[in-house]
């Protein structure tokens, strides 16, 4: 191998830029290789937008958010908009990406993105045996083949900056703050995120919960002379028998699920139910921006330079990952479509029930 690609695909998460800039610096320095990186994720290896990265180009990148190649949710090659007579319909254009890697004399390929990313990744090494190798990323934390995704680590701080900061403006007010935190289907962030911020109630998508629970511990709290209370709520927390508030949204082949809404179906419920004043805040897209922690910078140096080793070493159609305290890699079959949610038993859900928070069931 003399020359390789690196994309990023999917949401972005803090940290994408610390693995472009390993990728780029251990492939150069140690192999001699030279790295293309193609823009805005598969869209730039279908339409053959790529630029060559040096050492130039990832200085100063470290400590910075987002990522400077671009990223989109959409853009699959197996399944890509094209317009004919007039009308969209969806063709396989994989065809169209070999001849843009072999065009650039591509010989393997690093992948950094999510699930979806990461099947296609897969495909395009089952199908083609393009050498790839995935990267892990997700702030949701929700992938099994890793012990954890980089960019986890900063959303949780993020939130749990967020908590401190609610907390005294709540014991001002005597109120109820909920904070709805990100996550998709599992409550990592919420979890975490509420013990480290102090929460009093954690409501994650794999720990049903009932409002009159929730509303209890909010009494018993204010029965003990504490007027104030902090809910944290994950965007996929659901009350028993109810259904997660979730927008479905169709573009190409993704399929996007727009969670939220929960935390306002929450903090309505505490106000009406308690009478006692209850304000919500959505943190929304902030988990995601800003710059990465150490942990995560450390975390991303290390698969993307693991990325680029296995690569040479012929580990194909592999993803790297964490096995504390090593970094591996597990075949791209066995990491996509696994989903790593909260277990119940948990030992920072027992030891969070054994400090007197309550998972509101
Ligand atoms: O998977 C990461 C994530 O931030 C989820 O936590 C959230 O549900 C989703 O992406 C938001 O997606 P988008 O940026 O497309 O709105």
């Amino acid at each position: 191998i003399k020359r390789i690609g690196v994309l990023t695909g999917g949401g972005d998460a803090p940290g994408l830029n610390a693995v472009i800039r390993a990728v780029v610096k251990v492939a150069t320095r140690e192999y001699g290789l030279t790295v293309i990186g193609f823009e805005d994720g598969f869209g730039g290896l279908i339409e053959n937008r790529a630029r060559r990265l040096t050492e130039k180009e990832v200085v100063g990148i470290l400590p910075r958010g987002g990522t400077i190649l671009g990223t989109t949710n959409r853009d699959n090659p197996f399944h890509y908009p094209v317009e004919e007579n007039g009308e969209v319909v969806y063709k396989d254009v994989s065809g169209r990406v070999m001849e843009n890697l072999a065009g650039h004399g591509i010989q393997g390929m690093v992948i950094i993105g999510g699930d979806g990313s990461l099947k296609i990744a897969e495909e395009l090494w089952k199908r083609y045996s393009l050498p790839v190798i995935g990267v892990p990323k997700t702030i949701d934390n929700d992938l099994l083949a890793t012990d954890q995704t980089f960019g986890f680590d900063t959303a949780v701080t993020t939130a749990t900056e967020a908590l401190d900061k609610l907390h005294t403006t709540a014991e001002s007010h005597h109120r109820v703050m909920v904070l709805e935190v990100m996550g998709r289907y599992a409550g990592w962030i919420a979890l975490h995120a509420g013990v480290a911020g102090g929460a009093d109630v954690i409501l994650i998508p794999e720990i049903p919960f009932t409002f009159e629970k929730v509303c209890e511990k909010v009494r018993e709290r204010r029965r003990a002379g504490k007027k104030f209370s902090i809910v944290v709520v994950a965007e996929g927390a659901k009350p028993v028998g109810g259904e997660l508030v979730v927008k479905k949204v169709v573009e190409g082949s993704f399929e996007p699920l727009r969670l939220g809404g929960i935390g306002n179906v929450v903090g309505d419920k505490i106000e009406e139910m308690t009478g006692i004043e209850t304000r919500v805040t959505v943190l929304g897209h902030l988990q995601r921006g800003g710059s990465p922690t150490s942990f995560d910078r450390i975390l991303a140096t290390r698969f993307g330079a693991a990325a680029v080793n296995f690569l040479m070493e012929g580990r194909y159609g592999e993803m790297v990952c964490l096995r504390t305290p090593d970094i591996g890699s597990v075949p791209l079959a066995e990491a996509t479509g696994a989903m790593k949610r909260v277990a119940l038993g948990n030992d920072l859900v027992r030891a969070a029930r054994q400090m007197g928070i309550s998972f509101g069931d």
